[in-house]
């Protein structure tokens, strides 16, 4: 029988496409998801499949994760205020839920002696890097937004507890997702370019000879897949970047990218005025060698994907409430 696993935050932009990739491959999952931008349309589909199951809930209710861990195998943490922006313009709910109740969820889930607990941290950890050299997961980190700052503090509470009996935590430093999601995100930068082009909204790219690594959300299924199918010695108080090293892009090559598939666009303009100092590159060997993952989409494949989509469903994006495809505001 396949395991049980526990995803917070499974309702939102990467954690239901890692629910469907895992009940596809027949595991049973249980999503705690309080749909903090009222996006419970996502998990439309999920819900037709008996082996999903919702909790409605918030992280920070002990009481219900106490509760509701206890028949699970392994834990997936994505749930959280997930941005730059969110974080700084929600910043104590944003330490009450990324930071506090995230420790709890860990403990919690240490008294229940799960095989595997996996943190979804991020490649912002590592900041700004001064020059353009590939970093690993030993490079330091250098957080600047409390988004990032909350990231690395949980990352050392984890690997503070090193010497705890029955705990197998994975940490994974994801790139910036692309790709669709039946919870889109149109806020993030490969996503919102292409939207933008395609709908030929007049943009300015700021900082676009900035590095930043991407990868598809299908790819950080495969990724969390690996994980949970290793061997414990190979994923226990192990860091891993998430990516691949092809994705790693400026933010110039992605909109060259897109303007080569939706030409004579006069809408759009470039200028390396500072507005979000964020510079890395990222080394994704590691993953690839102790866990044999590789990345199976390249930019250019995402960018088509949200194109085809677009096309088909150009009305509905236009019209819609611009919330329900980012985060921008909360609904609690
Ligand atoms: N999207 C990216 O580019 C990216 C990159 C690196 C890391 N990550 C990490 O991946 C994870 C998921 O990101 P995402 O893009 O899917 O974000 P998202 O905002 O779409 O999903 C987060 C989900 O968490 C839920 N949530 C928030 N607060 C909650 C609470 N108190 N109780 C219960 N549920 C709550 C939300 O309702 C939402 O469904 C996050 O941990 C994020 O830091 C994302």
């Amino acid at each position: 029988m396949k395991n049980r696993i526990f995803i917070a935050g499974g309702g939102g932009y990467i954690g239901t496409v890692v629910s469907k990739h895992f009940l596809n491959k027949g595991y049973k999952i249980d999503c705690l998801d309080n749909f903090i931008y009222k996006n419970s349309f996502s998990i439309d589909e999920l819900k037709k499949n008996n082996d999903f199951k919702l909790i409605y809930g918030d992280l920070r209710n002990e009481k219900l994760l106490k509760t509701s861990i206890i028949n699970c195998d392994a834990l997936i943490i994505l749930a959280g205020l997930v941005g730059d922006p969110i974080t700084k313009k929600y910043p104590s709910l944003s330490t009450d839920i990324n930071l506090n109740a995230t420790k709890k969820l860990i403990d919690i889930s240490i008294q229940n002696n799960l095989k595997k607990i996996i943190f979804v941290s991020t490649c912002s950890n590592y900041g700004l890097s001064e020059t353009d050299e590939l970093l690993d997961e030993n490079a330091p980190l250098k957080p600047l937004s409390l988004y990032a700052k909350h990231k690395v503090e949980i990352e050392k509470y984890i690997l503070s507890l090193k010497n705890t009996k029955n705990f197998h935590p994975t940490i994974l430093r994801f790139s910036t997702a692309f790709g669709l999601s039946p919870r889109m995100r149109f806020d993030l930068t490969i996503n919102q370019f292409t939207k933008s082009i395609f709908l030929k909204e007049k943009f300015e790219v700021f900082d676009s000879n900035t590095w930043r690594p991407y990868c598809h959300v299908k790819d950080f299924a495969l990724a969390l897949e690996r994980v949970l199918e290793a061997d414990q010695k190979k994923t226990s108080f192990e860091v891993f970047n998430v990516g691949g090293d092809k994705n790693n892009f400026t933010k110039k090559q992605i909109t060259e990218t897109i303007l080569k598939i939706i030409p004579n666009n006069d809408n759009v303009s470039f200028t390396n005025k500072i507005f979000d100092p964020r510079n890395y590159r990222v080394d994704f060997s590691k993953i690839n060698q102790k866990l044999n993952f590789e990345i199976k989409y390249s930019v250019e494949e995402g960018i088509e994907e949200i194109i085809q989509h677009l096309k088909s469903y150009k009305k509905k994006i236009t019209g819609l409430d611009q919330n329900l495809y980012g985060n921008y505001i909360i609904k609690l």
